[in-house]
């Protein structure tokens, strides 16, 4: 939610700042704006939509400055409009400020600012911190010189602050000077040769430099271009730890795809890969996770686990339930992360905690992995993004090395869930009754599935057929069992999510129990079909919806035959380990998303309302 990017250096700044903000764009985009700090002011400029209306706009502006902030915004407190969009100004001119996160104590400190004769020109939160650091900078004696000023003025306003924040701060009276500052919303700085970032993601980065340092809840950094020092709101010293990008600006460009979705759908089988290489035993038939910080026998004591998330992170949460119940025999609950932080749920002694998140920024996701800790269990991360608030905030966990995702729809993060999910289910199972055979061969079946993925993408062609013949229906149902019900799910919350198409994922035979209601010639249910015992009942499903005249596309195994005339359309998939068969059938639902969004002309990696880090409540 927001983007934040800032700089000071030698260079101008607003190129460099506009470069970086496309690349948050996917953190929000109703509208953007950038001040950099020139003469004796700010020269501020800010528009409703896109960044490319913000770069149309200061393309016909002097823009020299080389010190600036600069935000791309979703909408939280007011309305879209220029007025709201960030940076935000002080009435006194004094301070520039962009957020990111919700100030929830900011009724209460603008009544005391009106009061102070301090002016508002926005519906926001964020222009209450922006006036209340002109409050106390106004204040503020000079103490240790006048940097120091500035960063005094920032830390005692964010003592009075309830809330979430990202911010990057700035004043006419500190040319070549920033301050910046988090808490609940990322903010990494950017190390470089005589300049320094700051910015809400390495994307925004990499391009200038690979040193970040990942700035901690309640840390203030004070940046000029030949340095930068770190503190504690309570004033304490703090040593950074510089870490190293480990992947280039090439992996956050669209290369020949159209959409970021479409390549990210076509990176699953590297992404697969990664997410396995060195991770199986050397005896081959076990997982090896070595960032889980626990041991066998602390396994051994295990006797619950409970997986939470958000969103299509939900639904892996979902799948891995199936695979761990299935294969291991120990139970799974699984909660959403939103309900969980409030539900005070009653645990068992003995449960180990897991979130999943791509991110590792997601709000309600950090909140019930806190909750967890603070009862006392440990909590482990499946996540993507390397030196995320909740990737560090974890006792242990598993990266997915899935390359930066910016499509707001999940696509090769939720599969290499999955397949994360699998290992780590072989794993606890091979600690259990699963033999040594069944584990060679469980391996054997994952090792096949990036060539299996690639079978499956081969079959882009067909799949854009069927979207195009069914883009005009307005409702679909999604339908599956077991391991393939959380894909039914997925593919519904895909469909809705970038083509605004109605879609609801239910399991197969609940469809009978209410859903069914729906069915007509005009809308189309999607069947993800299953090897094995339920394979004639979900058949028997099929032929309900028949019946009413509804239209079926199918997604089937490749060795199972429908009765003919069964399904109006069929997209197989490869033959696979069991364990595979819910990362296989993902991939054409998610093809058939794409390809229905496109044909229906939405804005498939910016969908209307979303961003894809949702870091406030
Ligand atoms: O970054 P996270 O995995 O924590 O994000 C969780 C959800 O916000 C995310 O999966 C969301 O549902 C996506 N838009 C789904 O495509």
């Amino acid at each position: 939610m927001c983007g934040i990017v800032g700089y000071v250096g030698r260079q101008k700044a607003a190129a460099i700042m506009l470069e970086g903000l496309k690349r948050l764009e996917y953190r929000g985009y109703d509208s953007a704006g950038l001040a950099v700090l020139q003469g004796d002011g700010i020269t501020l400029v800010k528009s409703i939509g896109r960044v490319a209306a913000l770069a149309k706009l200061a393309s016909s502006r002097k823009l020299s400055g080389t010190c600036g902030i600069s935000h791309t915004r979703w909408a939280t407190h007011g309305g879209v409009t220029d007025a709201n969009a960030h940076p935000h100004v002080s009435s006194d001119g004094q301070i520039a400020l962009v957020h990111n996160g919700v100030i929830e104590n900011y009724v209460h400190m603008k009544r005391f600012l009106l009061e102070k004769g301090y002016t508002f020109k926005s519906e926001t939160d964020t222009e209450v911190l922006a006036n209340l650091i002109a409050y106390h900078y106004a204040k503020q004696p000079a103490v240790n010189g006048e940097g120091s000023r500035f960063l005094e003025a920032v830390r005692k306003t964010l003592l009075h602050v309830e809330g979430t924040y990202g911010i990057a701060v700035l004043s006419p009276a500190h040319p070549g000077e920033m301050v910046a500052a988090r808490k609940g919303s990322p903010l990494i700085l950017g190390v470089g040769e005589h300049e320094h970032l700051i910015a809400s993601d390495v994307s925004a980065l990499v391009s200038r430099t690979q040193n970040v340092v990942y700035l901690k809840d309640g840390e203030l950094v004070h940046i000029t271009p030949a340095g930068f020092t770190l503190s504690t709101l309570d004033l304490a010293d703090v040593s950074p730890v510089i870490d190293q990008v480990t992947w280039s600006v090439d992996e956050a460009e669209l290369g020949e795809h159209p959409h970021f979705m479409r390549k990210e759908i076509f990176e699953q089988p590297l992404a697969l890969e990664n997410a396995m290489r060195g991770r199986f035993s050397a005896d081959g038939s076990s997982a090896n996770f070595g960032g889980l910080n626990l041991t066998p026998a602390d396994f051994r004591t295990i006797d619950r686990f409970v997986f939470t998330s958000c969103g299509t992170g939900w639904h892996a949460c979902l799948v891995a339930e199936h695979l761990i119940e299935r294969f291991a025999r120990i139970p799974v609950e699984v909660d959403y992360a939103s309900e969980f932080r409030y539900r005070n749920a009653p645990l068992d002694r003995d449960a180990l905690f897991f979130v999943i998140s791509q991110s590792g920024e997601t709000i309600d996701t950090l909140a019930a992995l806190r909750e967890a800790k603070r009862k006392g269990y440990k909590c482990m991360a499946i996540c993507n993004v390397v030196g995320s608030t909740i990737a560090r905030e974890a006792d242990g966990g598993i990266y997915q090395h899935a390359g930066p995702e910016i499509g707001v729809a999940s696509t090769k993060a939720f599969t290499s869930q999955l397949l994360i999910s699998a290992m780590f289910a072989l794993y606890v199972a091979r600690m259990r009754d699963m033999s040594f055979a069944d584990g060679v061969e469980y391996i054997a079946g994952l090792k096949a599935v990036p060539d299996l993925a690639r079978r499956v993408l081969e079959q882009a062609p067909h799949i854009q057929n069927i979207a195009l013949r069914y883009a005009k229906y307005n409702d679909f149902l999604f339908l599956g069992r077991l391991s393939l019900f959380p894909i039914a799910l997925e593919g519904a919350l895909k469909l809705k999510e970038i083509s605004y198409i109605h879609a609801e994922g239910y399991p197969a035979a609940e469809m009978k129990h209410g859903p069914i209601a729906l069915i007509s010639d005009q809308c189309p249910s999607v069947f993800l079909v299953p090897k094995g015992e339920l394979f004639n009942k979900v058949l028997s499903s099929m032929q309900e919806i028949k019946a009413r005249k509804g239209l079926i596309i199918a997604i089937v195994p490749e060795n199972l035959e429908l009765p003919e005339g069964l399904a109006d359309e069929v997209i197989t998939i490869p033959d696979c380990h069991e364990a595979a068969l819910p990362i296989l059938a993902t991939i054409p639902v998610q093809l058939l998303s794409y390809y229905i969004a496109v044909a229906r002309g939405c804005d498939v990696d910016k969908p209307r309302n979303l961003a894809k880090s949702v870091t406030v409540e």
